[in-house]
């Protein structure tokens, strides 16, 4: 079976579907794993690496493209200006394509992908469950970004995170707000804590305030009194009158902060409008606020995904793409997750496409010519496809 390692073509992306370590692996259980000449490069790795390590090492990508059976990228697939066509047109119909695909975002990709016949399986769409844990792209990624949403603030703050005690006198620690405490704002509470600011969060989840104060931040909230999360543990859109309370207690606490993080999400995918014009108003000239909700259109009404912007003195950063930026583990943790799946529905010499396991009929968003994933479907049919 013909695994293959296009190099990635969408601007600013760094990271590479396949690290040699996990190519050792995947060769070792009997898969031929083709990478595209260059593709590590940006995450600092080289064809030596992936050779010794196993994989065939083709110059170009019609090279890969051609007899591939599992297709693996980092992002969609996309124009490919070498191939001089569209990458799922070079694909063979009947190619597994295994990659993020954000499939209610991307719907004329999906329909494309149908059309062609190939069997699209979307990371993003692995249902987190116990048995799915190491193949939890949204995690790995989510985590990067936390990390590295705080290394922006930082860099963009005219002030020191720590407290310190110098001979010209002390100064006071950066006060950070993170709103949404799930993977990535998590993470961004560990890693501004670790650079020493004083730390407060907020979520909608009840569940997550012990995770909070477990690492060293306080928790503010208020409560919901109705059920915050659905069955998948993702938070649910909740009443009116919940956000009109929970929006004075947000303009409150970003007044009184340096940084804001903010990271919230419905259902995995809706951003809600949380941070108003006014509230940024509000807050001290020099504060910065980082917002990872961006690429669903942002938390705080003054966002322009992709941009960074400037309001009464007040920076929002609206960065689409941390993952790419820290290319070498962002690389290695994909990988990792891309290797767990292929090698669970690894059977007696091929990928076993099991539509009855939880994880591949969740995850399948096209094959045969059809769209599996409900949520898609119901999108593709609501705009006319
Ligand atoms: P997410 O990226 O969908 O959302 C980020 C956070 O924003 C969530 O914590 C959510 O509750 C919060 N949020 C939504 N609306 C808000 C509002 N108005 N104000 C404040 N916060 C708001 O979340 P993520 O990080 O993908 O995690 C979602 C769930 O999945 C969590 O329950 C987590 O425990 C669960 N999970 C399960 C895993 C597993 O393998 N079993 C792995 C990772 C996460």
């Amino acid at each position: 079976m013909r695994v293959v390692v296009p190099r990635e073509t969408a601007p600013g992306e760094r990271r590479v579907a396949l690290v040699p370590e996990s190519v050792k692996k995947l060769t070792k259980a009997g898969m031929r794993i083709a990478v595209q000449a260059g593709a590590g490069l940006e995450s600092q790795v080289t064809d030596r690496e992936y050779e010794e390590a196993g994989a065939e090492v083709l110059q170009g990508a019609s090279a890969v493209f051609q007899g591939a059976e599992v297709l693996l990228r980092v992002q969609p697939p996309g124009p490919n200006p070498e191939l001089g066509l569209h990458e799922v047109d070079a694909l063979p119909a009947g190619a597994v394509l295994v990659a993020p695909l954000l499939p209610t975002r991307n719907l004329e990709l999906i329909r494309r992908l149908a059309d062609r016949g190939v069997t699209a399986i979307s990371m993003d769409a692995i249902p987190r469950i116990s048995r799915a844990q190491a193949m939890d792209v949204l995690s790995s990624m989510a985590s990067i970004a936390g990390y590295k949403a705080v290394l922006k603030a930082a860099e963009a703050l005219p002030r020191y995170f720590p407290m310190l005690m110098t001979a010209a006198g002390t100064v006071l620690p950066a006060k950070v707000f993170v709103i949404g405490a799930g993977v990535a704002g998590l993470q961004a509470i560990a890693t501004a804590r670790r650079l020493g600011a004083v730390v407060e969060a907020t979520d909608t989840r009840p569940a997550v305030r012990t995770e909070i104060e477990s690492l060293g931040a306080k928790f503010v909230g208020i409560e919901a009194g109705e059920a915050a999360q659905d069955a998948g543990g993702y938070a649910k859109e909740l009443s009116q009158d919940f956000y009109r309370r929970q929006a004075e207690l947000i303009g409150q606490r970003c007044a009184a902060a340096d940084v804001v993080i903010t990271t919230a999400l419905i259902g995995g995918v809706t951003a809600p409008r949380l941070i108003t014009a006014e509230m940024v108003g509000r807050m001290r000239s020099g504060s910065v606020i980082v917002d990872l909700a961006a690429p669903g259109g942002g938390n705080c009404e003054l966002t322009r995904p992709g941009e960074t912007t400037e309001h009464q003195g007040v920076k929002i950063l609206a960065p689409l793409n941390l993952p790419s930026e820290l290319a070498f583990h962002g690389s290695l943790l994909y990988s990792r997750n891309l290797l767990a799946f292929l090698l669970a529905f690894w059977k007696e010499g091929r990928f076993h496409l099991d539509l009855e396991d939880e994880i591949l009929r969740q995850a399948t968003i096209t094959h045969e010519g059809r769209v599996l994933h409900e949520a898609t479907r119901k999108a593709l049919e609501g705009a006319g496809r």
